[in-house]
């Protein structure tokens, strides 16, 4: 497959990349970029070899936000009724792990979509924030939520209003990323983790991701419940049985994902 916009590879077994690359608009996610971060992020998440992935942008950018001059020129309902920008940000609709390796600008719809991701490493370098206020907007695709759930109301209101970045060792503080590692280093963080991932159980990564994600919208005796159906997905699976095995003869269990 051939893309215009990003580059996809496979740093490591078991995990996919993709790359944004459109470093001249600093990876600004127009309609045909994030076209294509979706259908690579949903061949990833089909492919049976691929365990997690990776979402990532340059050492500059990993995003600068939604297309600016794309959105200039679309009114209300133009945005309404393109499948919307806004919904091409969901990765955590994937059912695959997806860690997001963030350096330098992660701002509005960067932001945004890193914080869909299910972990991020950010480079010493990295900058998030949400300055849709510049612009006059709010942003429109997770932020108010995601952000706020991250770091707390008084902060998230603090970057939101008056267009407060956070650095990579703030990000850190405050729970927004995973890990804070040197420019050099941060993208062999992410596949690290990555592959620790896709060592692992899909059966069991999935049902634990799925579960995860519903602490965000149930209340804990319905998150509870759902937890408990997962758990019980879980125990019946070949994967339980060979992992337990696996334990007790002292050895390294070989997943069937089944
Ligand atoms: N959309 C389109 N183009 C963008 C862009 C964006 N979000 N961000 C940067 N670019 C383009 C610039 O227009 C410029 O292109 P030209 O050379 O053709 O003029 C190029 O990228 C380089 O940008 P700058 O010259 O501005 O670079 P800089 O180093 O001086 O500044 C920056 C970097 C602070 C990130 C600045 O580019 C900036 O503020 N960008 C906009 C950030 C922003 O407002 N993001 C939120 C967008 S709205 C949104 O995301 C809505 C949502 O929630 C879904």
């Amino acid at each position: 497959m051939s893309y215009q916009y990003i580059l996809v590879d496979q740093p490591a077994e078991g995990v996919g990349r993709v790359r944004l690359n459109r470093p001249k608009a600093l990876n600004a996610l127009s309609s045909p970029l994030m076209d294509e971060v979706n259908e690579a992020m949903l061949a990833f998440n089909s492919d049976p070899s691929i365990g997690a992935m990776i979402l990532t942008g340059d050492d500059k950018a990993f995003a600068a936000g939604a297309d600016i001059k794309e959105m200039d020129g679309m009114t209300a309902i133009d945005m309404l009724m393109t499948v919307s920008l806004i919904e091409r940000f969901e990765m955590q609709r994937l059912s695959k792990p997806v860690i997001a390796a963030v350096s330098g600008y992660a701002l509005g719809g960067g932001c945004e979509i890193a914080m869909a991701c299910d972990m991020i490493v950010a480079s010493e370098t990295a900058l998030f924030g949400q300055p849709e206020i510049n612009l006059g907007i709010i942003p429109g695709a997770g932020g108010t939520q995601r952000l706020t759930r991250a770091v707390g109301k008084a902060l998230a209101m603090e970057i939101m209003l008056t267009d407060r970045k956070l650095k990579a060792e703030e990000a850190l503080h405050y729970g927004l990323v995973n890990r804070a590692a040197p420019l050099d280093e941060y993208m062999d963080v992410a596949i690290s983790i990555a592959q620790k991932v896709a060592r692992r159980s899909q059966v069991a990564i999935r049902l634990t991701k799925e579960a995860v994600n519903k602490a965000y919208e149930m209340t804990l005796e319905e998150g509870l419940a759902f937890e408990r159906r997962n758990f019980l997905v879980a125990f019946g699976s070949e994967d339980k049985v060979e992992g337990m095995r696996a334990f007790i003869e002292k050895r390294r269990a070989e997943w069937t994902n089944r």
